[in-house]
C-alpha cells in the first residue's frame, strides 16, 4: 500500500507544473497519503534536499502559478556524474545514492514531471527497483506515446498572441515578419501557432525548406496586393541540404542535451531581405513561451494528469507514463516512451536513438494548413 509519495520537476520549466503538483497533493490528501517534493529535480534527489508538500500552505495558489515551486534542473544525470581526478575527467554512477535517499524517506512512489530526458532517467531508475510514475511535461509536445504534454497549449497561446501583434505591424509597414519559436527537434509549436495566428509560411524541423519556395509564397502575396507576410520558423528547422542552426554546444555530462538551438529566424530574415528587397524583421520569442500563467486548457490537463498519477500509484501501477490517447487519460510503460534508448545512464539529450514525437505530416493540422495555402517551404 502506498503511504508516501514524492514529486520532482526536472528539465526546462513550463506552465502547468504547479497545477500538476497541486493535483497530486490534493488527491493524496483525500487518501491520507503523505507527499514530499525533491528540490531542483534529480539534483534534490541526489542531495537529499526535499520539502513536505501536503498539509501545508504550499498547496495553495498553485493552479495558475507559472514555474515550479520545487525548482528544476537540467544538468544532472545521476547515472553519470562528472568527477575530476588529478585533472582527468571520469564519470561515476550516483544512482545508488538517490535510491538510498528514497528509501530513507520511505517513498513508495516517485512522480517524475519532465520531458524525454527526465523520463529516460526515470526509466533507468525503475530498472534499479524504484517505483516511478512519469508525467509528460514540455512546451515542445514531443514526448512519445501521448497526444499532448502539459505546457504546450500555453506556449502555443503565447506564440499566437505574438503573431497577432506582428500581423498588425507587418501590415502597417508592408514587411515580412518572422517569428522564431521553440520546440527543439519537433515543429509542434510552430505548426499550431502558425495555424492559430494566420501565418503564411511555417517552417518546421520535419520538412527541410527550400528558400526559393518561401520567396515564391511571399512574392505571390505581393502580386495579389498583400504586401506583407508572416513566417513562423521553429528553432530546429533547417534548409534543404543545410544544417540546423546551433547557438552553442555546451560542455555537459554525457547523457544530457548539449545543443542550444537558435538563430534560424535571423538568418532567414537576412536571406529574405537580400533576395526580395522587402524589409524583413525577425522576432525570437524565447523564454516567454515557458513562463507565466498556464491557459485554462493546461490547468485542466495538468489537474487530470496529477489526479491520474496518484490514482495509478494507489492502485500499485508503477513504471508507467501517464498519457492522453484518443482524448482519454491512459498510461504506457516507461520502456515504450524511451524506445530503443536502452542503455542505462546513456544519452537522454538528442541523438539518433532519442524517441521523440515529431509532427505527423499526414495529420489533420498539416492537412488543414496545406489546404488553406500555408507554405512549408517544400
Ligand atoms: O524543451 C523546452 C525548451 O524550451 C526548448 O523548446 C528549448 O530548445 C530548450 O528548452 C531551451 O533549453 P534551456 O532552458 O536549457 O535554454
Amino acid at each position: 500500500m502506498v503511504k508516501r509519495v514524492a514529486i520532482l520537476t526536472n528539465g526546462g520549466d513550463c506552465p502547468g507544473l504547479n497545477a500538476v503538483i497541486r493535483a497530486i497533493i490534493r488527491s493524496a490528501e483525500q487518501k491520507n497519503i503523505e507527499c514530499y517534493g525533491f528540490i531542483n529535480g534529480y539534483k534534490g534527489l541526489l542531495e537529499n534536499d526535499y520539502v513536505k508538500l501536503n498539509n501545508s500552505k504550499r498547496s495553495s495558489g498553485l493552479l495558475n502559478k507559472g514555474g515550479t515551486i520545487i525548482g528544476s534542473s537540467n544538468d544532472i544525470n545521476a547515472f553519470r556524474m562528472k568527477k575530476v581526478v588529478k585533472g582527468k575527467i571520469t564519470y561515476v554512477d550516483k544512482s545508488e545514492q538517490c535510491i538510498k535517499n528514497l528509501k530513507k524517506l520511505k517513498i513508495d512512489c516517485l512522480f517524475t514531471l519532465g520531458g524525454d530526458g527526465t523520463q529516460k532517467s526515470a526509466r533507468d531508475f525503475t530498472k534499479r527497483g524504484v517505483n516511478i510514475i512519469g508525467i509528460p511535461k514540455t512546451i515542445d509536445n514531443d514526448v512519445p506515446c501521448t497526444e499532448v504534454t502539459f505546457g504546450f497549449n500555453t506556449a502555443v497561446q503565447t506564440a499566437t498572441d505574438a503573431l497577432d501583434r506582428l500581423h498588425t505591424t507587418a501590415e502597417s509597414h508592408e514587411r515580412v515578419m518572422i517569428l522564431e519559436v521553440m520546440g527543439r527537434y519537433a515543429g509542434w509549436i510552430a505548426l499550431a501557432s502558425g495555424l492559430a495566428g494566420g501565418a503564411d509560411v511555417i517552417l518546421i524541423p520535419e520538412i527541410p525548406y527550400d528558400i526559393k519556395k518561401v520567396i515564391e509564397k511571399i512574392e505571390t502575396r505581393n502580386k495579389i496586393g498583400k504586401h506583407f507576410s508572416l513566417v513562423v520558423v521553429s528553432e530546429g528547422a533547417k534548409p534543404k541540404n543545410g544544417e540546423i542552426s546551433v547557438k552553442k554546444v555546451l560542455e555537459t555530462t554525457p547523457g544530457l542535451d548539449s545543443i542550444r538551438l537558435g538563430g534560424i529566424g535571423e538568418q532567414l530574415a537576412m536571406q529574405i531581405e537580400d533576395i526580395t528587397g522587402q524589409v524583413t524583421r525577425n522576432t525570437t520569442l524565447g523564454y516567454v513561451q515557458r513562463g507565466g500563467v498556464p491557459t485554462a486548457t493546461d490547468r485542466i490537463l495538468s489537474t487530470e494528469y496529477g489526479y491520474k498519477a496518484l490514482e495509478l500509484a494507489s492502485e500499485g501501477v508503477f513504471n508507467v507514463l501517464v498519457v492522453q490517447q484518443n482524448g482519454r487519460l491512459d498510461f504506457v510503460p516507461l520502456d515504450n516512451v524511451v524506445g530503443n534508448n536502452t542503455e542505462i545512464g546513456a544519452a537522454s539529450g538528442y541523438t539518433e536513438r532519442t524517441n521523440l514525437r515529431k509532427v505527423d505530416l499526414n495529420g489533420d493540422m498539416m492537412k488543414s494548413a496545406r489546404a488553406i495555402g500555408i507554405s512549408f517551404g517544400d
